[in-house]
């Protein structure tokens, strides 16, 4: 069996049995490649696993094409989680549209508003989430594991791609033909909200295009990391 081969049993066996022993269990899409090979794996299997996505009203257009390429591919719609309306109105109006260029507490008040309030209620009355975080992304995922105990949102979270390649990722797609954001064959390893996301020179890290302005250790919006620090505490194993 090839290395893609195995990881995917593997894969394929971690999602099995959050679905059995984890429900009510969701996955955290943001349309990227990860994502994908997660979302394709969830629907061959046919596993009882919600998908939504964070929608922060900043994304590309070629990101939120995908929610209807997932419609016409599966069938299935995906959840869209938006920030509260006040929320947004309140910060923009107090700071201006593009404030998080000003000073990392603005670009992380954002991400607040835009991805961390939503994300909480996506999560509420579950007992496990599901992300595509792969620990070669960067060096705050270099200890990535597969099962962790989600300490902040009170249930356990999963990582199944944690060891797999970006190489694996494409893979996966092209030998399953599985869509994926056009944004990837224009420079976008990594893709978040359009106004904090570029294309990268050839040779730069991975996530060097986004919030590209920022020193790395300040790299995550608070979906995965909380205050420099990861928002789980205790690594479980897989
Ligand atoms: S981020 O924290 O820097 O934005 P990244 O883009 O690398 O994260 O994505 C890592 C994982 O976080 C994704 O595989 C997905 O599970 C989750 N995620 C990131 N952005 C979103 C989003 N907009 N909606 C849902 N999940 C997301
Ligand atoms: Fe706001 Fe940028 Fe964070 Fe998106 S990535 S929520 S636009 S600061």
């Amino acid at each position: 069996m090839s290395d893609l081969h195995r990881r995917v049993e593997e894969t394929r066996a971690i999602l099995a049995r959050i679905a059995r022993d984890f429900s009510p269990a969701v996955f955290a899409s943001s349309l990227a490649a990860e994502d994908m090979v997660l979302t394709d794996l969830i629907f061959k299997d046919q596993l009882p696993i919600g998908i939504f996505s964070l929608e922060t009203g900043r994304l590309h257009a070629e990101t939120l094409s995908m929610i209807d390429r997932v419609k016409q591919t599966y069938g299935y719609d995906i959840a869209l989680f938006k920030p509260q309306p006040e929320a947004v109105d309140a910060y923009v109006t107090r700071n201006g549209l593009n404030a998080f260029y000003d000073s990392v507490e603005m670009r992380k008040e954002c991400c607040r508003i835009r991805k961390v309030e939503p994300l909480g209620r996506a999560l509420a009355g579950k007992q496990a989430w599901i992300t595509g975080q792969r620990r070669s992304q960067s060096t705050t995922r270099a200890e990535l594991a597969v099962q962790e105990d989600d300490l902040g949102h009170g249930m356990q979270k999963f990582n199944p791609l944690a060891d797999w390649s970006e190489a694996d990722i494409w893979e996966y797609l092209r030998e399953h033909q599985v869509p994926y954001n056009v944004l990837h064959d224009r420079g976008y390893p990594s893709i978040g909200c359009e106004p904090c996301t570029r294309a990268i020179q050839p040779g730069e890290d991975v996530r060097a295009g986004r919030w590209w302005w920022e020193n790395p250790e300040s790299k995550e919006c608070g979906l995965h990391v909380v205050d420099g620090k990861l928002i789980r505490i205790k690594s479980v194993a897989a």
